[in-house]
């Protein structure tokens, strides 16, 4: 039985999911602290920066550099917690290893922010590899009709972007099981095909991504940070008012978002989880 806290973030009260930017401005200080995922996540997220570094860490070119230095800067300026000390790291590398947060830099080239460099241990299905070098056009190109709208609004505010304030934003889906290195959703679709509904339902954990955005005054970059929260979803809908508001926010989300982040494969458990009491 694993010990239950509460949930750093529950963004499914906010309604359903739209393919929109909902940025806000946050503290500087609420940047990247709490760190609410250090406990249960660091020390693995440490040993697979190291044991598959090819997976979770790239850099598209010298390009991204300056930008990658300048943004691995900003976040050993404010941690005093040591970083992993492995001679072959690069520093966006060494500043990862001090959070529980992804690091992704977002270099402009051409009018457009193209993904120069990462370290990310915590892809919520999706390939570093495959990815790397991307502009944010081609980042998204899987979302409902090609998130084409929504990467030039992306692109149109990075540019915009002013040094100093700190932007947030939530994320949210279901998925199987506690991974959080997980750059492929395959395996848990095929896991739910074969299980028990009451069993898949009993598996099921609520993943949220806290991102923020901050602009890099010396190099224009932009530094898009990611933290995977993971808590079983079951605890989270015991509470009759949080079940009915998930309910909400499940059922009002759009189709053809819903079919993007994969929740027809879940329909059955998570009707499980709501019917039971
Ligand atoms: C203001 C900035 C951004 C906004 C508003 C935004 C918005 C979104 C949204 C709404 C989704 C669908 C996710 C979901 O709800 O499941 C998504 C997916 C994704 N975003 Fe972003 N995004 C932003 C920046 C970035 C950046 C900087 C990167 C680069 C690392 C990125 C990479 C991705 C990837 C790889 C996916 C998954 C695509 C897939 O399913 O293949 N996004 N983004």
């Amino acid at each position: 039985m694993e010990m239950l806290r509460t949930p750093p973030h529950l963004p499914f009260l906010d309604g359903p999911t739209v393919m929109a930017p909902n940025l806000r401005p946050i503290d500087e200080v609420a940047w990247l602290f709490p760190d609410t995922e250090a406990e249960p996540w660091l020390e693995d997220k440490r040993r697979l920066m190291v044991s598959q570094r090819d997976q979770v860490y790239a850099q598209a070119g010298d390009w991204a550099t300056d930008a990658a230095e300048e943004a691995a800067g900003l976040v050993l300026g404010v941690q005093s917690s040591a970083p992993l000390e492995i001679a072959s790291f690069t520093p966006i590398e060494r500043a990862a290893s001090t959070v529980s947060d992804d690091l992704c830099v977002m270099v402009p080239r051409d009018g457009q922010f193209m993904l120069g460099a990462a370290s990310l241990c915590a892809p919520t299905f999706w390939s570093l590899t495959e990815n790397i070098g991307k502009p944010l056009s081609g980042l998204h190109s899987l979302l409902p009709q090609g998130g084409t709208e929504l990467s030039s609004r992306i692109n149109r505010i990075f540019a915009g972007l002013q040094c100093g304030p700190v932007l947030e934003r939530f994320n949210w889906t279901v998925q199987l099981g506690r991974e959080r290195f997980t750059p492929s959703s395959a395996p848990m679709k095929r896991a739910l095909g074969e299980l028990e509904v009451s069993d898949a339902a009993s598996d099921l954990y609520l993943r949220v991504e806290r991102q923020t955005i901050r602009k890099l005054p010396e190099t224009g970059a932009v530094l898009f940070t990611i933290r995977i929260c993971v808590d079983p979803l079951a605890p989270i809908l015991e509470d009759g008012e949080m079940k009915e508001q998930f309910r909400q926010a499940w059922q009002s989300t759009a189709e053809d978002v819903a079919a993007y982040k994969g929740w027809p494969h879940y329909q059955h458990a998570i009707d499980w989880l709501l019917a039971s009491s």
